[in-house]
């Protein structure tokens, strides 16, 4: 859609760009070439969650700039492939695993995860995806996928920062998903579709004030950089993008919208 504001690639295209890596850093406080709602506390604890071993075999689902998989795979020294949908995330990923010498342990490919995936029954040890399951149509057909490709006592972790919570406007909702397609799902669905696809839930935990307070930041951080932003991105998109950040902040600060995270074994 023409009218969508674009934030994928834009941040994975000017990945190496000052302004993005500062408006990371002042967000986050950590640079993991985050493009979601994951404090950096959660970025330390999903390998740990996950209970990563020496030599596992990982799959991240949605990897955008691909730096957090990297980040996964040197500090857990495991393989990792990452899938995202998006040409200039996989390229980015690539490049970035080259000049990390990593390459041999980790790689990224460009994949629609709606679509059956492409691996073999029982590949890999874990999986993580953070805040890209709101964008896939067929979730439970993702979840079964998940169940598939994950070997018997495999472990997934997944975030969802769009679990109604409260009252939301048709406005509120129009502006909470400028930027592409997304799913609003009511509490315990998440839950109830892990269950269908085969999943045993380990823990369900609120992240909500986190990602109000990411929200802040990202858009207060850009806010500062807007002349270097605006040239880079075009005025109507640097304004479409705040008035998203803004819009997220609002209503995960209300906890309209809830950010949950969620762990289960297979
Ligand atoms: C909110 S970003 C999160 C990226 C990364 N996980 C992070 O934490 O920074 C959502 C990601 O999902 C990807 N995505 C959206 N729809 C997808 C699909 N159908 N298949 C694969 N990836 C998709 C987008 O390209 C984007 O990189």
């Amino acid at each position: 859609m023409s009218s969508r504001v674009d934030i994928y690639n834009n941040s994975y295209g000017n990945y190496e760009q000052d302004t993005y890596r500062e408006v990371r850093l002042e967000t986050y406080g950590e640079d993991f070439g985050q493009t979601s709602w994951v404090s950096t506390e959660e970025s330390h604890e999903i390998p740990r969650l996950l209970a990563l071993t020496p030599g596992c075999s990982v799959l991240e689902i949605g990897s955008g700039s691909g730096r957090y998989a990297l980040y996964v795979a040197e500090t857990a020294r495991c393989q990792v492939v990452g899938l995202d949908l998006n040409a200039e995330g996989v390229r980015t990923g690539n490049a970035l695993a080259d000049q990390q010498n990593l390459s041999a342990q980790v790689r990224f490919q460009q994949c629609d995860v709606s679509q059956p995936l492409p691996f073999a029954d029982g590949n890999f040890d874990a999986v993580f995806s953070n805040d890209v399951f709101c964008h896939i149509p067929g979730r439970l057909a993702l979840l079964q996928e998940l169940w598939r490709v994950l070997k018997p006592g495999g472990r997934i972790i997944f975030s969802d920062a769009l679990v109604v919570g409260g009252t939301l406007s048709n406005e509120e909702i129009a502006s909470r998903s400028l930027i592409g397609c997304y799913l609003f799902v009511p509490p315990g669905e998440n839950e109830k579709l892990m269950e269908a696809a085969g999943f045993q839930r380990v823990d369900v935990t609120d992240t909500t004030e986190k990602a109000a307070e990411v929200a802040r930041r990202w858009h207060d951080a850009r806010e500062k950089r807007k002349p270097e932003l605006t040239q880079l991105e075009g005025t109507i998109n640097f304004d479409g993008l705040q008035k998203f950040l803004a819009c997220v902040h609002t209503l995960t600060g209300e906890r309209r919208l809830l950010r949950l995270v969620y762990l289960a074994r297979k």
